[in-house]
């Protein structure tokens, strides 16, 4: 006989309230060829790889330990500021459901779906991510914690699910996107996502989007060169899942972790710095890549915003921010944008 525990729920009960959406895209699979991200990278000049390679399992798990470090304010100073004015965005938005683009902030959606449950309505939330598994996984336990929410969890790209968002069965919409993911878009990358945000929402619906601000260099250099090394093994272990990948040897020793705050471009960039003369190859994508000494590969931006000009940016594309929260400091910032 199957038994369950008091605190799970039953594999009907979950097939009830929880929808998985498996999305896929023709175009993509037929167009994009595995890696040419990675080769497009390696041959520039100026070396780099997408920083969307960072996450395999031991990435995503070296990122939630930076979330919890003394010198990264950005994860514990933006849960701080929503743990203030979660209702407030509930006042203003009403009866909302909720999409959030990343499943991983699982402490920050708690926080908003304890403020949407108190309006004492039914609860949905749609949570967009590219791994099925950590999507199944926190769904089942927000499933057991709030009787009355319906999931419809979409595994994607964030570009392709908000193209295919579900219709809406509240009477309103919130797209989040918090964590200060937008800084790891450049300028053009951003403009396309917003873009991408706006042919998702209708009129009258909502957009909550955290940031990092601009903030004296020594902060923001303690806070992605930690004291434990945990964010250089995380910028290192880009190596080890590109070697995985692509049946690469890339030797992690021969690399090191440098990030610094560009001033000019206002953001942190992260490289790997070749401590000598040598070439890597990875054997699946046929590449064999030369590396000078101190030569570096750029794996990842991290903007730091200025407020006034982020609201200009959003409101140029119809995204007018309702009420801006920031916590003492002037850190890190929460906004929440009606679409017109
Ligand atoms: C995910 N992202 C917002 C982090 C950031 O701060 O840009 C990634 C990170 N890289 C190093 N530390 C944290």
């Amino acid at each position: 006989m199957l038994r369950f525990n008091s605190n799970q729920l039953t594999p009907k009960q979950i097939e009830k309230r929880l929808a998985i959406q498996h999305l896929l895209s023709l175009n993509e699979s037929l167009t994009t060829t595995i890696g040419s991200d990675v080769l497009k990278g390696l041959m520039q000049i100026l070396k780099t790889l997408p920083s969307r390679y960072f996450y395999d399992d031991r990435g995503s798990e070296l990122f939630e330990q930076i979330c919890d470090l003394p010198e990264y304010y950005v994860t514990r100073t933006e849960t701080a500021i929503l743990q203030k004015c979660a209702s407030e965005i509930v006042e203003i938005t009403g009866h909302c459901e909720l999409v959030e683009l990343g499943s991983g902030s699982s402490t920050k959606n708690r926080l908003l779906l304890n403020a949407y449950q108190n309006l004492d309505l039914p609860l949905r939330y749609l949570p967009i991510d590219v791994s099925a598994g950590i999507l199944k996984k926190s769904a089942k336990q927000l499933l057991f914690n709030y009787p009355t929410l319906e999931i419809n969890a979409l595994v994607g790209t964030y570009e392709l699910a908000l193209q295919q968002l579900p219709k809406k069965q509240l009477p309103s919409r919130m797209i989040a996107f918090i964590g200060s993911t937008l800084g790891n878009l450049n300028s053009q990358e951003c403009e396309i996502f917003l873009s991408q945000i706006t042919q998702a929402l209708h009129s009258g619906e909502y957009f909550l989007l955290g940031i990092d601000l601009q903030k004296p260099k020594p902060i923001l250099e303690a806070a992605y060169n930690d004291s434990q090394g945990i964010t250089a093994a995380f910028n290192l272990n880009i190596l080890e899942h590109i070697n995985w990948l692509y049946n690469g040897d890339f030797n992690t020793m021969q690399f090191e972790h440098q990030a610094f705050y560009n001033e000019t471009e206002n953001q942190i960039e992260m490289h790997l710095r070749s401590l000598q003369k040598q070439t890597v190859k990875l054997s699946d994508l046929n590449l064999s890549v030369n590396f000078a000494s101190d030569e570096t590969i750029m794996t990842e931006i991290s903007r730091k915003f200025d407020l006034a000009t982020i609201k200009q940016q959003l409101s140029a594309r119809g995204l007018v921010t309702q009420k801006v929260w920031t916590d003492e400091n002037n850190w890190v910032s929460l906004l929440l944008c009606q679409f017109d």
